[in-house]
């Protein structure tokens, strides 16, 4: 069983999460554990259209580093809890291009989530120019070492990892399977050289043109524990191939 994780990405609307509600019931048979990340309007609804299906979990796609207080236009991961949902992304790299989310200001985010009980999914990810001048490994090691240092907890099942390479983002340029493998397999050597070993097991999922052509060879490299699907998790018949 693999995690597939929809994000809607600013996109969507309750017409689409009408879409979703009358495919419910194939989601819910699907042999992946789904996740869906709308955007922050559309939660309750999709939380709705799903009910009488537990196994389909709703997250949202972004919560603040601040705690609570004078913050105009943030979401608090006590907010988020509240509204009962499970995950919640964090440091895509769309925030940390658009938004200046840093690897600390990442961290952070990842702390409050957990400390609210939300797992969150760090995303991580080289930019083209860095994969070219051969910084890959370099980065990743400073995202990871950034979310230990602040003591975020990076064991299963409190923490989701995705390895989305920017220059596959929304370009229909998968990264391949045998790239994808390799730099999980690396992320896992800095992992257990950052946690005890017998706790660096934590599922890294892999995102970045991830569609229905090419998911199955994905899912089936080594150390891919699941996919997070953009542009083709708003296309419920794409999305429904993919969570067979
Ligand atoms: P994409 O987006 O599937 O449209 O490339 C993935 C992501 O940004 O999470």
């Amino acid at each position: 069983m693999a995690i597939l994780a929809a994000n809607w990405k600013m996109n969507g609307s309750l017409a689409l999460v009408q879409a979703f509600a009358e495919t419910k019931m194939h989601f819910a048979h699907s042999a992946h554990e789904l996740l869906f990340f709308p955007p922050f309007p559309l939660i309750q609804a999709l939380q709705q259209a799903f009910e009488g299906a537990p196994s389909l979990q709703v997250g949202a796609q972004n919560v603040s580093q601040y705690e609570a207080g004078a913050y105009t236009g943030e979401v608090s991961a006590a907010m988020l809890a509240e509204q009962g949902l499970s995950h919640v992304l964090v440091g895509h790299s769309e925030r940390r291009l658009y938004f200046g989310e840093t690897n600390d200001i990442v961290a952070v985010k990842a702390l409050r989530a957990q400390a609210h009980g939300l797992v969150p999914v760090v995303c991580i990810g080289e930019s083209l120019a860095e994969r070219e001048s051969g910084q890959t490994f370099r980065v990743l090691n400073a995202q990871v070492q950034a979310l230990a240092e602040a003591e975020v907890q990076l064991r299963d099942g409190l923490l989701l990892l995705a390895y989305e390479p920017v220059w596959a983002i929304g370009t229909g340029l998968a990264a391949s399977p045998a790239e994808i493998s390799q730099v999980h397999a690396h992320i896992h050597t800095c992992l257990a050289e950052l946690v005890d070993e017998s706790d660096s097991t934590i599922s890294i999922l892999y995102g970045g043109s991830v569609n229905a052509n090419n998911i199955e060879a994905i899912l089936a490299a080594p150390h891919v524990a699941g996919a997070l699907i953009g542009g083709a998790s708003l296309k419920v018949d794409e999305f429904s191939r993919m969570a067979v």
